[in-house]
């Protein structure tokens, strides 16, 4: 992890109630230190709700699970930076695989996003990840350098000195098949020495985390690896104990 400071997100996906966040919220502000940064992104319709339980402390964030790319206009549905940073925000996932392949946002849009996020002042979490297919045709760095490079081109490497980045093999999320710690970092890595090609510096400070499938019992052994700065959760992080426990690893 070298020393970057630890960083866990729980993405909540299309899950969770007012109730459910009162009681995540009240558990995990009472687990939580400030040896690692935390993010809860829930719904979009439940932000301002979590807004406030978050208020007035520090030790966890929140953040959105989507945005537009848009600042305003004809676009049923869809919610803007502002908007996102009106209810509280300050992180935004952006490019998520469920995202790309369900809602069909392509890599040039993804780059859009992160440039939006940007620009409004918010700090964005790409994803990043190849599938299963691609992992057995040995394509994985070439999928991962395409998602990033288009990322790169559109906002450059310094646009990732306030961002972070997150590794989710597809064929990993919401499957409970966890990348082993070696495969995990073989591809932190390699997104690490791509942007210190660009940018030395950055290649060293930006965070990059793992996420697909992590749990307490396996999040420990991923987060050794010199190049996992924390995870990105999912199923597990709808549970305060495992996500207080994922959270642990991360020390
Ligand atoms: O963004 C988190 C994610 O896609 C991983 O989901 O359920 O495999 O932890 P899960």
């Amino acid at each position: 992890m070298g020393n970057r400071k630890p960083f866990v997100a729980a993405n909540w996906k299309l899950h969770g109630s007012r109730s459910q966040l009162e009681r995540f919220t009240t558990a995990c502000l009472k687990g939580l230190s400030d040896d690692v940064e935390t993010v809860l992104c829930p719904s979009h319709v439940h932000l301002d709700f979590a807004s406030n339980l978050l208020a007035e402390q520090s030790l966890m964030k929140l953040g959105a699970q989507s945005v537009s790319q848009h600042k305003s206009g004809a676009y049923t549905g869809e919610v803007s930076c502002e908007m996102l940073i009106e209810a509280g925000c300050r992180y935004v996932i952006v490019g998520h695989s469920e995202r790309r392949r369900l809602f069909g946002e392509t890599s040039f849009i993804v780059a859009e996003k992160f440039a939006a996020v940007r620009a409004a002042g918010l700090i964005p979490i790409l994803c990043l990840g190849e599938s299963g297919a691609a992992r057995q045709a040995r394509r994985t760095f070439e999928v991962i350098a395409e998602e990033l490079d288009i990322v790169l081109e559109k906002n450059g490497a310094m646009a990732f000195d306030n961002a972070i980045i997150a590794y989710e093999p597809i064929w990993a999320v919401g499957t409970g098949k966890c990348a082993t710690p070696e495969q995990a970092q073989e591809v932190h890595s390699f997104i690490r020495g791509r942007l210190a090609e660009d940018t030395p510096v950055i290649g060293d400070k930006v965070r990059i985390i793992y996420g697909g499938s992590l749990t307490p019992a396996n999040a420990r052994d991923l987060f050794a690896q010199p190049d996992v700065d924390g995870g990105l959760i999912g199923g597990a992080s709808l549970d305060d104990q495992a996500f207080l426990g994922i959270v642990e690893a991360a020390k």
